[in-house]
């Protein structure tokens, strides 16, 4: 698939299949990360790959955040809740969890190790596509709880920046209404 033909064409997928994805795929997704742009060569990301019943412990992790911000007394309440947030990571075949590592050398700027990382999930949400995968990035105020950090053994300046959730499509999203690049764009000739 020529490239600006995947930009253009690339939609998140939140329904997938439970089809397995094979190990090659996965590693050539992870493989066109490690090709995003980095500066001082820092390769700042690190890649967590989830399947089967490594995707629970994920969601004991959620839990056990959720839990840790209710009180004993509302536990029992908030049960179904509970389950479904257990339930999260099982929603693709495949859960890539994406974390930042940025570099300590005083000269890298973590602004743009966060851009390094930012490209890195675009280049695998694209190849992904490329490869007739679905893939949605997904994070919410819980991926960046020292729990989840914890989890992935990150250091205290690491976290994780996204999940990217992988499988085989199960729906058509809607069309998008796109607006016009002019929009943005100031041109500046002289
Ligand atoms: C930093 C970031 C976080 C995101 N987190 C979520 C998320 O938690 N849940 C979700 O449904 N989509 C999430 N998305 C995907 C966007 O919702 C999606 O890209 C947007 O709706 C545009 O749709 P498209 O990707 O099909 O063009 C995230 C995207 C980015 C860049």
């Amino acid at each position: 698939m020529d490239v600006l033909e995947a930009i253009k064409t690339r939609r998140s997928i939140n329904k997938v299949k439970d089809t397995p994805v094979p190990k090659e795929l996965v590693e050539k997704i992870l493989e066109a990360g490690t090709y995003a742009p980095n500066y001082h060569h820092t390769n700042p990301w690190r890649f967590f790959v989830l399947t089967g019943e490594g995707r629970k412990h994920l969601g004991d992790v959620f839990v056990e955040i959720e839990k840790s911000n209710l009180p004993e007394s509302e536990l029992e309440k908030n049960k179904e809740k509970l389950e479904k947030l257990k339930n999260k990571p099982l929603r693709a075949p495949v859960v890539i969890a994406v974390g930042i590592e940025p570099s300590d050398r005083p000269k890298v700027l973590k602004k743009e190790e966060y851009a390094a990382v930012n490209s890195c999930i675009q280049n695998m949400l694209l190849t992904a596509h490329s490869l007739g995968l679905a893939a949605i990035w997904r994070t919410g105020a819980r991926t960046y709880h020292p729990k989840v950090r914890d989890f992935f053994n990150l250091s205290e300046n690491g976290e994780i920046v996204a999940f990217i959730y992988l499988g085989y499509p199960d729906m058509t999203p809607p069309e998008r209404d796109k607006p016009h690049f002019s929009q943005f764009t100031t041109w500046i000739g002289e």
